[in-house]
C-alpha cells in the first residue's frame, strides 16, 4: 500500500479497462488504485473514463472521472474542485494526457505545434498551477509530468511533440525548485517506445515498428505497467529526496 490515504489525479487514463489496450495513464490509475489511492481520471473522452472508473469501483476502489481538457484552465479549477469535494484533498498528480500526430517541422502546421504545445506543455503548467495550493493545503504533494524520451532526443518523424515533451521537461525542472521547500516534488518521467491506443495505429505499419525495434537496445517494446511503476516510485513517498530529476523508462533507447 505504497500509496495509502493518498488522493490522485491522473490525466489522459480513460483507457483503463480491464481486457482492453490500457495507455500509460490507465495502467498507472489501477497501479495507485491498487496501492491504496482513491484516484481521479481526468480526460476529455468522458465515455471511455466513465467505463474506467466503473470498472475501477467494482474492483472496490474509490475513483471518480473528471470531465478535464487540460488546456482549459476553468476545467483545471473544476477538477480540482471535484477531486477536493469527493475525496477531501489532493496529493498527487500525474500530468499525463497526450497526442500523438506525426509531422516533420516542414510537415507541421501552426495547428499542429499548437496543439502539441498546448497539450503537453500548457496543461502541464496548468495542472501544477492548481494542484499546488491544495497539496500546499495538505502539506505537501508529488507532482509526476510524463514527458517522454522524446523530451530527450531528436527523432526522424515528429517535431512539435519533441518541443512540447521537452518544454515539459524543463518546466518541471523550475517548478520543482520554485516549490521544493514547501515539500511539493516535481519531476518529469520519460517513456520509450509502448504499445497504447495512442501509439498502436503507427505502430501497426510493420516498417515502423522495424525502425522502431532497431531503436531498442532490449529488443522489446516496454508495457504501460513498466512505465506505470516508474510513476508510483515518483508519486509515493518513496522518492521523498528525488525532485526536479527525470527518469528514463526505456529499454536502454537514450543510453546509445
Ligand atoms: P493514450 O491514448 O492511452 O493516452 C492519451 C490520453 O490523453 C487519451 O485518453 C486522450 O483522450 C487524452 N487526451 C488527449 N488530449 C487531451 C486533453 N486536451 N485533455 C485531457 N485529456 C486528453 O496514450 P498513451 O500512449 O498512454 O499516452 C499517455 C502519455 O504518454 C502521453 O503524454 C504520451 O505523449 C506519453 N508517452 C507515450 C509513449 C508511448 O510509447 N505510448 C512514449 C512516451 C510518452
Amino acid at each position: 500500500m505504497r500509496l495509502q490515504d493518498k488522493v490522485a489525479i491522473i490525466t489522459g487514463a480513460a483507457n483503463a479497462v480491464p481486457g482492453e489496450m490500457m495507455g500509460l495513464g490507465g495502467a498507472t490509475a489501477w497501479l495507485f488504485a491498487r496501492e491504496g489511492a482513491r484516484v481521479v481520471i481526468g480526460d476529455i473522452n468522458e465515455k471511455q473514463g466513465q467505463r474506467s472508473v466503473a470498472a475501477l469501483r467494482e474492483d472496490g476502489h474509490d475513483a471518480l472521472f473528471v470531465k478535464l481538457d487540460v488546456t482549459r484552465e476553468a476545467d483545471w479549477q473544476a477538477a480540482v474542485k471535484a477531486t477536493v469535494a469527493e475525496f477531501g484533498k489532493l496529493n498527487v498528480l500525474a500530468n499525463n494526457a497526450g497526442v500523438g500526430i506525426l509531422g516533420t517541422v516542414e510537415e507541421t502546421t501552426e495547428e499542429l505545434w499548437d496543439a502539441h504545445m498546448d497539450t503537453h506543455a500548457k496543461g502541464a503548467f496548468l495542472g501544477c498551477k492548481h494542484a499546488i495550493p491544495e497539496m500546499r493545503r495538505a502539506g505537501g504533494g508529488s507532482i509526476v509530468n510524463v514527458s517522454s524520451i522524446h523530451g530527450i532526443t531528436g527523432s526522424p518523424t515528429l517535431a512539435a511533440y519533441h518541443a512540447a515533451k521537452g518544454a515539459v521537461r524543463i518546466f518541471t525542472k523550475a517548478a520543482a525548485i520554485q516549490y521544493a521547500r514547501e515539500n511539493i516534488r516535481v519531476n518529469s518521467i520519460h517513456p520509450g517506445y509502448v504499445m497504447t491506443p495512442m501509439t498502436e495505429p503507427g505502430f501497426s505499419i510493420p516498417e515502423v515498428m522495424q525502425a522502431v525495434m532497431g531503436r531498442i537496445p532490449m529488443g522489446r517494446l516496454g508495457t504501460p505497467e513498466e512505465i506505470a511503476h516508474g510513476i508510483l516510485y515518483l508519486a509515493s513517498d518513496e522518492s521523498s529526496y528525488v525532485t526536479g530529476s527525470e527518469l528514463v523508462v526505456d529499454g536502454g533507447v537514450t543510453a546509445q
